[in-house]
């Protein structure tokens, strides 16, 4: 009578393990395909202003937001027009494409998962001035 009750609590232990490496997996599998084929060569710890959102945001958005062209009364042109899209929301909204958003690019195909994730660190971060 004694053995089940002494073996129950290897069988809880055992899938518990299994629960928590299948989920691990999972999270594992959802960043990969997040981020595409470009996984591995995608940096996005740590991003810039400067040096990492301003060159996506001029190939991409300036044709129409950049140089003086002020489509739909955006401009980001300069940091402090930039910032000002990052905090309002309207920064990542348009860029992943989010409901309640116009999608940007305008007539354009998305920026990339690598391009996304970049910019949306940066946001998280404080979107300073660096
Ligand atoms: C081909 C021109 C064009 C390009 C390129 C473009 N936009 Fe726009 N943008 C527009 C137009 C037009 C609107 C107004 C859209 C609407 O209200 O339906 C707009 C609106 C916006 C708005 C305001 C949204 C709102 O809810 O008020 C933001 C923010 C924005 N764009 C950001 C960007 C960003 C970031 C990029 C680059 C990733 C970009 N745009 C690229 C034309 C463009």
């Amino acid at each position: 009578m004694k053995k089940p009750f002494s073996s129950w609590p290897t069988y809880v232990v055992i899938s518990i393990l299994v629960a928590a490496c299948s989920k691990s997996n999972e999270v594992a599998q959802m960043q990969n395909s997040a981020n595409g084929t470009t996984s591995a060569s995608c940096d996005t710890i740590n991003m810039q202003y400067s040096t990492n959102v301003l060159p996506i945001l001029q190939a991409n958005c300036y044709s129409c937001h950049g140089n003086g062209r002020t489509q739909h009364g955006v401009s980001l042109d300069g940091y402090e027009n930039v910032k000002r899209q990052a905090d309002n929301g309207k920064l990542i909204g348009t860029i992943t494409h989010a409901a309640g958003y116009p999608p940007m690019p305008n007539n354009s195909p998305k920026l990339s998962d690598c391009d996304i994730d970049k910019i949306t660190d940066w946001v998280d971060r404080g979107a300073i001035n660096n």
